[in-house]
């Protein structure tokens, strides 16, 4: 049996530059993401999030290719292999109305297999177990014009997961949803991800987003700044500042503890144990 690298995205010394643009949007960026987990990157817009998407399914390519390498699932990205890696990375863009081509659903979620030469009887069985696996049996026939964002982007994923990739990417999917419909795709993700052992790579500005991932990477500037647990990346309040990005509440209210001489253990990283914490402090006090 084949022993599978462990990482099953590789980055090393990726660096990338728009055609005509006077900056690389992506410099020299090492980066691992292991098989099963779930990482999030974090940044400013333009900070290069969306081209480091684009450069793991071999949409855009490095400049230069000895220099740079991606390998996703054990195969080096190149122009001759590119198509076997897009089938194993799904993408699911931003903009809900932006990702339809059927007139329904099940066309819809249907057009990724059209597309790959799928015979009908098989079409036949993985589209509704797809679209069921996003709670959408309901509206199979519906129009996609006619759902909410929410609706409209479990359809997406329906149609990113009916091709079976091995790898999904979340690229500010849910940002323009409602925290209802934000915690609705995130619950249905989570699922999706333990029942197919799937690894989820989210690009999110929703800090509590964050806070679920195995590993935060964080890009400026085209640049990776740091990698590391959420726990690590949050704890590191006066950095993420000074790059323009949120805080969770329970980090930022840690950090002024500590200021005022309280510190506070590791293990207390969200507010519901931070409130914890410090009602037993105040018991001793
Ligand atoms: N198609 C493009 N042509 C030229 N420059 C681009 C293009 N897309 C993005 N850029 C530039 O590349 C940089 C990184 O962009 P992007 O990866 O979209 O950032 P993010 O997703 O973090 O907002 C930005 O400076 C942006 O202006
Ligand atoms: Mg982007």
């Amino acid at each position: 049996m084949k022993i599978l690298n462990k990482n099953i995205i590789e980055f090393k010394n990726v660096t990338f530059t728009y055609p005509e643009a006077t900056k690389s949007a992506v410099k020299n960026v090492n980066l691992n993401i292991q098989r099963g987990s779930w990482t999030t990157i974090l940044g400013r817009n333009g900070s290069g999030k969306s081209t480091v998407t684009r450069l793991i399914n071999g949409l855009l390519i490095p400049d230069d290719q000895e220099k740079s390498k991606i390998i996703v699932d054990d195969i080096p990205l190149s122009e001759k292999n590119v198509w076997k890696i897009r089938d194993l990375v799904g993408i699911v863009f931003q903009n809900p109305d932006n990702q339809f081509v059927g007139a329904t659903v099940a066309d819809d979620v249907a057009f990724g297999l059209e597309n790959r030469g799928i015979p009908r009887d098989e079409m036949l069985k993985i589209v509704p177990e797809a679209i069921k696996s996003v709670s959408m049996s309901d509206y199979i026939n519906s129009e996609p014009s006619n759902l909410s964002g929410g609706q409209k982007q479990r359809v997406a994923i329906a149609g990113v997961l009916a091709v079976h990739p091995k790898i999904i990417i979340l690229d500010e999917a849910t940002s323009m949803l409602d925290p209802e419909g934000r915690q609705n795709i995130l619950n249905i993700i989570l699922k999706i991800k333990k029942r197919d052992n799937l690894t989820i790579l989210s690009i999110t500005h929703d800090i509590d987003e964050a806070q679920l991932a195995d590993q935060v990477i964080i890009l400026n500037d085209g640049i990776k700044v740091d990698q590391g647990t959420p726990n690590e990346i949050f704890n590191k309040v006066d950095q993420l500042k000074e790059l323009g990005l949120d805080v969770p509440f329970a980090f930022k209210l840690k950090h002024k503890l500590s200021k005022a001489g309280i510190s506070v253990p590791d293990y207390v990283n969200s507010e519901e144990k931070l409130v914890k914490f410090l009602c037993q402090l105040n018991s001793k006090m």
